[in-house]
């Protein structure tokens, strides 16, 4: 099996096929969800979460996120490797240059970075010097502290507007990947079908190209799961077989359900 490319989730965008990104952070489940047939692997903040214990993502570091991308890229996924730039490590489009280098080098395909309009220039650079770039919008989790908590973005129309404005900008700063997380389903099948780039959703609806879920949360290993999460190890006897599982219902259009979707 050929390494997935960016050209090869644009064309699936283009062929109405949907494709799949789950988060791993070491050599083994990076193997795992490959085998399991996601076409990307997000090396996500997250981490900071799931492996370190914090509460929020914004105690993650560059050094950490370096760390979890070489620990996937030796685990040689076919999977395209999308690494997540950390809190403040992309404040300035100098910081953000040299960070994404760190992660580039570490074995990453592509950058993530949360935010909107204020992203134009850092995203025009690192595309220009050769790092495509995956922007994040809606429930951005960096930003906890100014949202206040972990709420759906997008529900009045003058955010969803603010939202989809972003998008289109983001887009042409030339972004080659968007994340919609937490907004309601109309607005990112809206800005799935105005963007020309692959939209990744996670409690965004079924109507974007792809969707996204953090590896822990589809394994049922969350004591207290997000609305738009399902656990796919239910029915299932091994981690194997629940990934697999994932794929499918992604694939097939089986996830995600109404009960998973905001309005
Ligand atoms: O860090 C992460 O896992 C993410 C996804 C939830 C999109 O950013
Ligand atoms: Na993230």
């Amino acid at each position: 099996m050929a390494k997935f490319t960016i050209s090869k989730l644009d064309q699936m965008k283009t062929d109405g096929d949907k494709f799949v990104c789950i988060t791993a952070y070491d050599a083994t489940f990076a193997r795992l969800v490959s085998e399991a047939g996601a076409e990307s692997i997000l090396v996500g903040d997250s981490l900071g979460n799931v492996l370190q214990g914090h509460d929020s993502t914004v105690p993650v570091t560059i050094e950490a996120m370096a760390y979890h991308t070489e620990c996937v890229a030796r685990g040689e996924p076919n999977s395209l490797i999308i690494a997540d730039m950390p809190f403040m490590s992309y404040a300035t489009p100098k910081d953000t240059l040299k960070n994404a280098a760190k992660l580039m080098q570490a074995g990453a395909q592509m950058v993530k970075l949360e935010g909107g309009t204020w992203l134009s220039d850092s995203i025009s650079q690192l595309v220009e010097r050769g790092i495509p770039v995956c922007a994040h919008l809606g429930l951005t989790p960096q930003y906890v502290n100014a949202f206040g908590g972990y709420r759906v973005q997008g529900r009045t129309p003058k955010e969803a507007k603010s939202i989809l404005a972003d998008a289109v900008e983001i887009q042409d700063a030339g972004a080659g990947l968007l994340v919609l997380e937490c907004v309601p389903e109309e607005l990112a099948t809206d800005i799935t079908n105005k963007l020309d780039i692959p939209v990744i959703g996670i409690g965004a609806g079924p109507g974007t190209d792809a969707q996204v879920l953090v590896m822990h949360d589809l394994l049922g290993l969350n004591p207290r799961p997000a609305k738009f999460v399902a656990n796919f190890m239910e029915g299932q006897s091994t981690v194997q077989g629940a990934l697999k599982a994932f794929v499918d219902a992604v694939k097939s259009g089986d996830f995600p359900r109404e009960e998973h979707c905001y309005h």
